[in-house]
């Protein structure tokens, strides 16, 4: 058992208090989900198994249900990540404004590539989604702080001052030291399309539709070829192939669509 699993107990006894009062706030209580793990997150550094199961039992919900919510957003790290944790936007208005170049000079400046950490485990790398501040693009997130209109000159000096300790955001709590990389074996999974047919034939688990990426390829190509449908009754996009299709039409119409 590591050091911070033994003391997660009372981690836990010392968050109760302000997890009632965050449950109280909702109306039902699963809806207190995402504050409580961001708690978490800054008591851990992380999203740890542990916490999980403790709000699963809070919430009366299941952990997998906890799982779901948490493997949905690059907001909770589900490992151990570096202090500064540093999330670079590759979305539309971002790849247009240079996003490429940004990221290129990233991973060259840190040594390390997407979801991957340092080995003094200073920085953790990611390149994420549109984090909706495209009007400022290119943008980032250190440890959940936005930063805009990212130049190299500016990477530089944001680097410097993570490194001497003067950065202004301050650095994320460690309880466990992070490994090389801190992606998770099951989403390779999930992106061998053997759960979601939304991830069939996309190749990188944590690359699902970046502009320019192989994974927006594959999915930009299913929709110009017309594979892609809009389930009844769920908002997930779905892409899948010939055969697919046919059987939901044949679903649809057998349910009077
Ligand atoms: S595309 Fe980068 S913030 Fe929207």
């Amino acid at each position: 058992m590591t050091e911070r699993e033994r003391n997660f107990p009372a981690l836990r006894e010392r968050l109760r208090p302000q997890c009632d009062e965050i449950i109280a706030r909702y109306e039902r209580k699963r809806s207190a989900l995402l504050p409580i793990m961001h708690l978490f997150q800054r008591s851990e550094g992380y999203v740890s198994a542990q916490a999980m199961h403790a709000t699963a039992e809070m919430l009366e919900i299941t952990p997998g249900e906890v799982e779901g919510a948490v493997s949905f957003y690059t907001l909770l790290y589900r490992r151990p990540v570096g202090r500064y944790m540093l999330q670079v936007c590759r979305g539309l208005a971002c790849s247009i404004n240079g996003a490429e170049d940004v990221m290129a000079y990233f991973r060259e400046k840190l040594g390390i590539g997407h979801l991957e950490t340092t080995a003094d485990g200073l920085f953790s790398y990611e390149e994420v989604e549109c984090l909706a501040a495209c009007d400022r693009a290119t943008c980032m997130e250190v440890n959940l702080d936005f930063v805009y209109d990212l130049t190299p000159a500016k990477i530089d000096e944001m680097l410097a001052a993570m490194r001497a300790g003067t950065y202004a955001v301050a650095p994320t709590v460690q309880t466990e030291a992070p490994a090389g990389t801190w992606a998770i074996p099951q989403d390779a999974q999930v992106a061998g399309g053997e759960k979601s047919r939304g991830a069939r034939g996309v190749p990188q688990p944590n690359n699902a539709g970046g502009v320019g990426d192989a994974s927006g390829i594959i999915m930009l190509d299913n929709i110009v070829a017309g594979n892609v449908r809009r389930f009844t009754g769920t908002t997930e996009r779905a892409i899948v192939d010939s055969h697919a299709v046919v059987e939901t039409v044949e679903e649809e119409a057998r349910a009077g669509h």
